[in-house]
């Protein structure tokens, strides 16, 4: 615990900072795709900076082969894009494994990165042969290892989510004596247990996290040999941030922590990582529309036809966007909503926008190709965004 805390404490002092210029999609592009038309909330997403981002994620980090999260931005011309360069990829879902399929996507590239699969899931992705399945439990490694014995299996630990905006540690990830109880349990069973692999956090802007995460596989490593196992699989998950409006460390600034802690890995060892909302975010904007305004117990609110359920989601946990629109209007503070009835379609309780906001405004949210069109629902009736994509 000791130990634990004195790596806690470090994490906070890293100093966050912009190195290097960002992209972002051209806002002349969505002054067009407005003018072109507008039914309802849409997501336009340009291509070619998807294909900026992979090449200069790549460069990056020349070692680490980029396997990108489906679930970030499913798109068939974002996948299409990837694959154009070279990407692998990582599933959740066996939805997610048949649009690979469909687009002729190796199963072998597929790294089933869910921790937790029902048994029917499994079973089906084996069948298409699918080679590599996450797990970060006992339970886990003998569903896995009775339906496909032959599964390459990499284990999830946990690791600090410190300075990430969107934390995932908790829900899923190995505690040291679970880790243990594994490497064991895999050793009896004959399971080839491979990897190892760790979630710094969505949005993480901690470049050290990555540190902490890989020295600790090592460790894991270590312990599998102990055991009899083979490493050769270390999988450095996603979580790489993009520009909204706090300061974020450039892909470079990642690199530079994640090369030096890969560099006395043995050659034999694959390193791949699960970027996904790097790779999409800057590539899109949402745009949605106002669709009215009211005073409430003194406080202004505005309500858009696209909220929490329209797939402006990641304010929930404090993503904080920036919202463009086309007034000039002194700047107040605006409770923001969606079009639903459901108390919860709150976005932001503090938003300052102009004074001057009216129903029927365009929207804007830049550097929104992730996390987005994805989480939409169709609740209460409403469509789903638009996904507008060159
Ligand atoms: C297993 C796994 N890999 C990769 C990602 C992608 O993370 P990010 O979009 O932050 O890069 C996620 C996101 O939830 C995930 O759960």
């Amino acid at each position: 615990m000791q130990m634990r805390n004195a790596v806690y404490k470090e994490l906070e002092t890293e100093q966050l900072f912009d190195t290097h210029p960002e992209t972002s999609l051209d806002f002349i592009h969505v002054r067009r795709a407005v003018e072109a038309g507008y039914t309802r909330p849409f997501l336009l997403v340009d291509t070619q900076i998807v294909r900026s981002k992979i090449r200069r994620f790549k460069a990056a980090m020349p070692r680490v082969h980029p396997h990108y999260a489906v679930k970030a931005n499913p798109h068939p011309q974002v996948l299409r894009t990837l694959i154009e360069e070279g990407a692998g990829f990582e599933i959740a879902s066996i939805a997610e494994l048949d649009l690979l399929l469909s687009l002729r996507v190796p199963a072998a590239e597929v790294y089933y990165s869910n921790p937790m699969k029902s048994r029917e899931y499994v079973e089906y992705a084996a069948r298409h042969g699918v080679l590599w399945y996450v797990l970060d439990s006992v339970e886990e490694l003998r569903k896995i290892h009775s339906i496909k014995p032959d599964a390459r299996l990499y284990l999830r630990i946990d690791t600090p989510n410190i300075g990430s905006d969107w934390p995932l540690s908790g829900k899923f990830g190995a505690h040291p004596d679970e880790v243990t109880d594994i490497i064991a349990t895999a050793a009896a069973l004959g399971a080839d247990l491979a990897g190892v692999t760790f979630h710094v956090g969505s949005q993480c802007r901690n470049p050290k996290n990555w540190r902490v995460g890989i020295e600790s596989a090592k460790r894991v490593f270590a312990q599998m040999r102990l055991a009899g196992l083979k490493p050769r699989l270390l999988n450095i998950g996603g979580g790489y941030p993009v520009r909204h409006v706090k300061p974020i460390p450039s892909i470079e600034t990642i690199a530079d922590v994640v090369n030096d802690a890969i560099r006395d890995l043995p050659p034999e060892m694959r390193v791949m990582a699960e970027p996904g909302r790097y790779l999409v975010s800057d590539a899109a904007y949402f745009v949605c529309r106002v669709v009215g305004t009211a005073t409430r117990a003194g406080k202004r609110w505005m309500y858009w036809d696209a909220g929490v359920f329209g797939g402006i989601i990641e304010t929930q946990e404090g993503l904080i966007y920036e919202i463009r629109t086309d007034r000039n209007g002194r700047e107040i503070s605006w409770v923001v909503a969606g079009p639903t009835c459901d108390s919860m379609d709150v976005l932001m309780r503090d938003q300052m926008l102009p004074e001057d906001v009216q129903e029927g405004d365009f929207i804007y949210i830049p550097n929104a190709g992730a996390y987005t069109s994805s989480y939409a629902s169709n609740f209460n009736g409403f469509p789903l965004p638009e996904v507008r994509v060159f």
